[in-house]
C-alpha cells in the first residue's frame, strides 16, 4: 500500500505576520516540486496572511489547535468554523506541549479531533511517550492508550482525513531523535492499534508521521522505514532552507 508522505511544519508560538510573510515567500519556490504533501501549521494570528500567500501553491494551510464547541464562552479558544472560514485544511490536535502545559487529555484530544472532522478539517493527531515512560518500558502502552482514546467514536469513513503524528516527547526540541528503527517500531504499534479498531486495510492506509528533532540529516533514514509516512517538523520548519531540505529529503 503506498501512502503519500506528508511533511508538515509546526511553527508553534513563532513568527509574527511580518515574519510569516517573509518565510513563506522564501519557501514557496523552494518546495514547489516536492514529491511529498507539504503543510504549514501556523499560529492563529498568521493564518489569514499565510492563506493568502500560499493560495494556488502546493503548500497546505494548517492550524495548531481547535476547540470542540461550535461557539460559546471559551475565552482564548478557536472553533472549527473559524478555521474553516480561513480555508484551513489541517489542524494539529493533542500536541504534547498542549498535553503537558495546557491540561490536554485523551478525552479532550478526542473531542477536538471530532470537532475538526465535523467541519471537514483534517486533524493531525499527536501521540507519544514521555522520557520516564520510555525508561520504564511503557512506550507501547502509552501510545496504544493515546491512540484508542483519540479515536474513540470516530468513524472508519473519516480515517482518510486523519494523520497521526508519533512524537516521543523526549525527542522534541532536544536534538535527540528516536532511532529510525525505534520510531518505526512504535509507529507499527500505533498502526496495529488502528488495525484492531478498524481492520487491516484501514491500518495500511492511514498516514503516520514521525516528529521530534527531524531535520535534513535524519529525514532520509527515517523515511526509509516502512511505517513512517512523513514528519511533523518544529525547529527545522522555521527557516525556509531547513524546511526545504526536509521536504525534499522525504521522497
Ligand atoms: P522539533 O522538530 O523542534 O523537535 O519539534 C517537533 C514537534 O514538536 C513538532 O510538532
Amino acid at each position: 500500500m503506498s501512502r503519500l508522505p506528508i511533511i508538515a511544519g509546526n511553527w508553534k508560538m513563532n513568527n509574527t505576520i511580518k515574519e510569516t510573510k517573509a518565510l513563506l515567500k522564501e519557501l514557496i519556490p523552494l518546495v514547489k516540486d516536492a514529491k511529498a504533501e507539504v503543510a504549514v501549521c501556523v499560529p492563529y494570528t498568521s493564518i489569514a496572511a499565510a492563506g493568502r500567500l500560499i493560495k494556488g501553491t502546493n503548500i497546505k494551510l494548517g492550524a495548531e489547535n481547535v476547540h470542540w464547541s461550535d461557539k460559546g464562552a471559551f475565552t482564548g479558544e478557536i472553533s472549527a468554523d473559524m478555521l474553516k472560514e480561513l480555508k484551513v485544511e489541517y489542524v494539529i490536535v493533542g500536541h504534547s506541549e498542549r498535553r503537558q502545559y495546557f491540561g490536554e487529555t485523551d478525552e479532550t484530544v478526542n473531542k477536538r479531533a471530532k470537532a475538526a472532522l465535523g467541519r471537514k478539517l483534517k486533524p493531525i493527531i499527536c501521540v507519544g511517550e514521555l522520557l520516564s515512560e520510555r525508561e520504564s518500558g511503557q512506550t507501547d502502552n502509552v501510545v496504544i492508550r493515546q491512540t484508542k482514546g483519540a479515536f474513540e467514536g470516530i468513524d472508519k469513513a473519516d480515517l482518510a482525513d486523519i494523520v497521526i503524528a508519533y512524537e516521543p516527547v523526549w525527542a522534541i526540541g532536544t536534538g535527540k531523535t528516536a532511532t529510525a528503527d525505534d520510531a518505526d517500531k512504535t509507529i507499527s504499534v500505533i498502526r496495529n492499534t488502528i488495525g484492531e479498531i478498524y481492520g487491516k486495510a484501514a491500518a495500511s492506509t492511514i498516514r503516520i508521521q514521525y516528529g521530534g528533532s527531524m531535520n535534513a540529516k535524519n529525514v532520509a533514514e527515517l523515511m526509509s522505514k516502512p511505517n513512517i509516512d512523513g514528519g511533523l517538523i518544529g525547529g527545522a520548519s522555521l527557516k525556509a532552507e531547513d524546511f526545504k531540505n526536509v521536504v525534499l529529503g522525504a521522497k
